[in-house]
């Protein structure tokens, strides 16, 4: 589905939050680094088209790599970071079987992924062996307000706009609507906080954004931070030379 979307898919994402994405990502990298932007090694897993990957680059990240299964949105990630000049790597791997060693980020953001992952359980799991002790993961996702004439209001524009911006970039009124159906089946703030603890991070919380139609989803890896940058840990920074998942589109 995610090939489909790939070439219109920053624009539309302009367009369907009225530019805050950007707003919203900075924040979920923001917290994510935790004030640690000094030798930290970042994966930013669903990277898309790879905006989280290139701001973890400009707020600090030592080594940044992107990874996600579908190839189309990695070529204009890999595109983008040729014409930003970007040392961020993208590597396309499958989020339910990461071919990283265990415990070689110090942080993982997922923005807009954890929802359309299979098995969301699963992919947290991944995600924590391959967090560093202290490491922090930062989801940001759609939310589900706790307000029900919110959410009932928030559903209603979703599933308005949607069909509306499908068929003015695609021609197809059914290409969005994969959003509002995938938000029904996510557990949101509150189920991922939990799944987050089931996974064995500490510290699981979130925050609210506009009204809790957004959420950031925090976690923590135990243990204290090791005392040597993780990017001299041996971890390729060359995507070429990252063992390939069985990755389908
Ligand atoms: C809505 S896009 C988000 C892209 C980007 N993070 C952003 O916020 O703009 C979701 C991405 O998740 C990826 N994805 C979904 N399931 C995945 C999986 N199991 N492994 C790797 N990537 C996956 C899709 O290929 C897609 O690029």
């Amino acid at each position: 589905m995610f090939s489909r979307l790939a070439q219109r898919y920053d624009m539309v994402n302009d367009v369907m939050s009225f530019g805050m994405h950007r707003k919203w990502k900075r924040e979920a990298v923001r917290l994510a680094l935790n004030g640690r932007s000094r030798a930290a090694l970042v994966l930013d897993l669903c990277c898309g088209t790879g905006d989280m990957s290139f701001l973890a680059e400009t707020m600090g990240a030592s080594g940044v790599i992107g990874a996600d299964f579908t190839l189309p949105m990695l070529a204009v990630a890999r595109s983008r970071g040729r014409k930003e000049r970007s040392r961020a790597s993208f590597a396309a791997a499958d989020a339910l079987r990461l071919p990283f060693r265990d415990g070689v980020f110090d942080a993982v953001t997922v923005g807009y992924g954890l929802r359309n992952i299979a098995d969301p359980q699963q992919a947290l799991s991944e995600i924590r062996r391959v967090l560093a002790p202290a490491g922090r993961v930062v989801v940001l996702d759609f939310g589900k307000p706790e307000n029900p004439l919110a959410r009932s209001l928030y559903f209603a524009y979703l599933k308005t706009m949607m069909p509306a911006v499908g068929w003015i970039f695609h021609g197809d009124p059914e290409t969005y609507l994969y959003i509002p159906a995938s938000l029904e089946r996510y557990p949101a703030q509150r189920g991922v906080e939990h799944m987050m603890r089931e996974a064995g991070f500490v510290n699981a919380r979130y925050e609210n954004r506009l009204l809790g139609t957004m959420g950031l989803n925090i976690g923590e890896a135990p243990g204290e931070p090791p005392p040597s940058p993780r990017a001299k840990r041996g971890i390729s920074s060359e995507s070429e030379k990252i063992p390939r998942p069985s990755a389908s589109e």
